[in-house]
């Protein structure tokens, strides 16, 4: 058992050097999505960390193995949806976003892991309705 224990040890100091980097690009303001006030508060509250070029980073960023989780994260999170970089895409893409947005809203998003640790992200009924009405889009 004690060996066990120096093993974990061990690995989790080794981890340590392994380099991650999570960095916000510079990006137009223009190509930002344009919603209310309202909701950019919303979807800056529960979205941007995963879903901008505007993260906050926590503390434990720069710790592994959260570190690989975060990078993780956000690469996936801004593949799918960028909020930053909106207007760059087509009126398609907008269209299945939004539908993606309805879709998940609902309990898939945020992540349960990420409200977890950011319990102020979790949104309540209302923003979810909130949410949804502004896409006008029914799921499928
Ligand atoms: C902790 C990071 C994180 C947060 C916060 C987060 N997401 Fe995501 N999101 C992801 C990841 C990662 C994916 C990629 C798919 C996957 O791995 O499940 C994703 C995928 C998506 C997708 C595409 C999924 C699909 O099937 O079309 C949408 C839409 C989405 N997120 C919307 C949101 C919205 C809206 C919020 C805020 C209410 C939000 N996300 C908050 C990480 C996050």
């Amino acid at each position: 058992m004690k060996n066990f224990l120096y093993i974990v040890f061990i690995i989790l100091i080794l981890l340590q050097f392994i380099p991650t980097k999570v960095e916000n690009p510079k990006t137009d303001k223009n190509l930002e999505i344009k919603v209310s006030s309202e909701l950019s508060t919303i979807f800056k509250r529960s979205c941007y960390d995963c879903h901008s070029n505007e993260v906050k980073l926590p503390w434990y960023n720069s710790i592994a193995p959260a570190s690989f989780y975060i990078q993780r994260h956000v690469n996936l999170g801004r593949q799918w949806l960028n909020f930053s970089t909106w207007e760059n895409y087509t009126e398609e893409e907008k269209d299945k976003k939004l539908k993606g947005i309805f879709r998940t809203v609902y309990a898939a998003m945020p992540l349960a892991s990420y409200v977890s640790l950011h319990k102020e992200a979790k949104l309540t009924k209302e923003e979810i309705k909130l949410i949804r009405d502004w896409t006008g889009k029914a799921p499928f």
